[in-house]
């Protein structure tokens, strides 16, 4: 499949089937986010697979229902001790970690996308109360979790959520 044809078929998954993404698919998902380009090359991902079911009581603790009927996500988070940090160009206090886990986050999307594997990208939940559940120091920063998991059929057969067009958020200068 083409990588424009990737993104059109990719949707957001809430309902998933039964069977577990296995072990050689969730490797290349994480290969896929690991030679994702971050500012500067610094690399400050800092990933955690949820696939016991205590790692994924605790995602339920944190997200709820947003964690849907799935039995695997990925914790993707930053460590702002590795990401590039400091004066930009007159911005004072920059820190690229958020942007650089949201492309490590992409990547990782597109690539379970590619291998037939669902994602659900959610940001919805306390970040704090993540750091508290999954006991995280406080350089380590939650940026979202990446649900994974087989969709369904019906899940697959519904028509994708619409989009603006083009010139409503391109615009030539
Ligand atoms: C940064 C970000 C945060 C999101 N957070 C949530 C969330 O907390 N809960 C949820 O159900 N979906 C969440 N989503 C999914 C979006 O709602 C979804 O991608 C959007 O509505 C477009 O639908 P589609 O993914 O099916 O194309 C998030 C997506 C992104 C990119």
């Amino acid at each position: 499949m083409s990588f424009i044809d990737l993104c059109h078929t990719r949707r957001s998954v809430r309902t998933f089937e039964d069977r577990p993404v296995e072990q050689e698919k969730i490797d290349l998902i994480l290969e896929a986010g690991r030679v994702s380009p971050t500012a500067a090359n610094k690399q400050p991902q800092v990933i955690y697979v949820l696939r016991s079911v205590e790692a994924m009581d605790k995602a339920r603790e944190v997200v709820g229902r947003m964690m849907h009927n799935a039995t695997t996500a990925l914790l993707v988070c930053y460590d702002s001790n590795e990401s590039w940090k400091g004066e930009n160009f007159g911005e004072p206090d920059y820190d690229g970690g958020e942007v650089d886990a949201a492309i490590v986050t992409t990547s990782m999307m597109m690539e379970a996308t590619d291998l037939g594997v669902g994602t659900l990208w959610v940001r919805g939940f306390n970040a704090p109360k993540a750091s508290e559940v999954f006991e995280l120091p406080d350089h380590i920063h939650p940026v979202c979790f990446l649900v994974l998991g087989y969709p369904t059929q019906a899940v697959l057969a519904k028509p994708h959520t619409p989009r603006k067009e083009l010139e409503e958020t391109v615009s030539v200068l």
